[in-house]
């Protein structure tokens, strides 16, 4: 197992209230997986992946029973041996908006020739050839090497943020809404490029989007976060034969798949939670056209539906037939 993570919370504290951003989340990623992390805008991906690399902000605290990576406890390391041996040179982070992060002073090549060195004992040139290699292997022409960031589109930016995160072989490449912000063709480009990274570099990649369209093309397993938590984790494929949260059913309802062009789509009504307290009933239960009183008095556990497929959902022994019934518009307007 390459990163066990269980029970974390971040809270953030502003205006003397706590906002409870990510809530009782637990997960494992095993080496050689393309982990993606859906839901809307606000649920808590973002803060997920700053406490896990221990980037949270100073107004915000982190809780965990356990963020194993390795065998490392990741949480309860000195802050300098963490940032020396664990940040960039095994877990590597492609921030969000990740294309405004270079710095747009210095030529792009140098700059990652640069955060190598700083990193690792390497010689200048042995450095530069590597960036060389990188360039190669995210699809950037070698000629851009002396170039400046505002030389390149933002399609090009996002690639050599990817290169920078591979620069020193991480074990592990988190990546916060890697194509948001892109047209559909570079998505396109960018997603086929992480397929063959991750073929050549045999690394784990978690990857962010509220997108679950893009996830279903490259993931190999996908997490749902509804209320800062994880609602339903299984294989991608098991994730759409087999959706067994209601609000993983919306979500394939919502969003067009190319084997069913035409359909019509249905969205969920209402929005998600403003999580100012920490709750004991579903967060989902709201916007759940299955929920009953049970939902609304206690707090659903994780519970195994298949072999690697975890499910939040009181209702989960009955999902086939809410499956069902979530495609029907009536489902979620009446
Ligand atoms: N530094 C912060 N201070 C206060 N609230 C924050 C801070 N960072 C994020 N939040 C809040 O935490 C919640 C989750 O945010 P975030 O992790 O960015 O979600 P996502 O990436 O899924 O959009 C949101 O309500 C957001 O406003
Ligand atoms: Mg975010």
């Amino acid at each position: 197992m390459l990163l066990d993570v269980k029970n974390l919370g971040v809270r953030y504290r502003m205006d003397g209230q706590d906002i409870h951003a990510v809530n009782r989340l637990s997960f494992q990623l095993e080496e050689d997986e393309i982990f993606g992390v859906v839901g809307e805008s606000g649920c808590g991906k973002s803060s997920l992946i700053k406490a896990l690399l221990r980037l949270v902000a100073r107004n915000g605290s982190v809780t965990a029973d356990s963020v194993n990576f390795q065998g490392q406890e990741l949480l309860e390391m000195p802050m300098d041996q963490f940032r020396k041996d664990i940040l960039w040179q095994k877990i590597a982070l492609v921030p969000q908006s990740a294309m405004n992060s270079l710095n747009p002073v210095y030529k792009v090549g140098p700059q990652i020739v640069e955060a190598i060195i700083t990193h690792k004992k390497m010689s200048e040139r042995r450095a530069r050839e590597r960036v060389h290699d990188l360039f190669e292997s995210v699809g950037l022409q070698k000629e851009l090497f002396d170039s400046y960031p505002h030389q390149f589109s933002g399609g090009m930016r996002q690639r050599a943020m990817i290169a920078m995160a591979l620069a020193l072989d991480p074990k592990l490449i988190i990546m916060d809404e890697p194509t948001t912000g892109l047209d559909v063709l570079v998505q396109d480009k960018i997603l086929k490029t992480l397929r063959r990274i991750k073929e050549d570099t045999k690394c784990s990649m978690m990857i962010i989007s509220h997108d679950i369209a893009i996830m279903s093309e490259i993931a190999t397993k996908i997490g749902v976060m509804y209320g800062g938590g994880f609602v339903e984790i299984a294989p991608t494929h098991d994730l759409f034969k087999d959706p067994s949260h209601p609000y993983t059913m919306g979500l394939t309802n919502a969003f067009p798949s190319i084997r069913e062009l035409g359909k019509e789509l249905i969205s969920i009504p209402g929005s998600p939670p403003v999580m100012m307290r920490e709750e004991n009933k579903c967060w989902f239960e709201p916007r759940c056209p299955f929920a009953t009183d049970q939902c609304r008095q206690s707090f659903p556990e994780a519970t195994k539906t298949g072999d690697h497929h975890i499910v939040s959902c009181l209702r989960s022994a009955d999902r086939q037939k809410l499956a069902k019934k979530a495609k029907e518009k009536a489902t979620w307007t009446s």
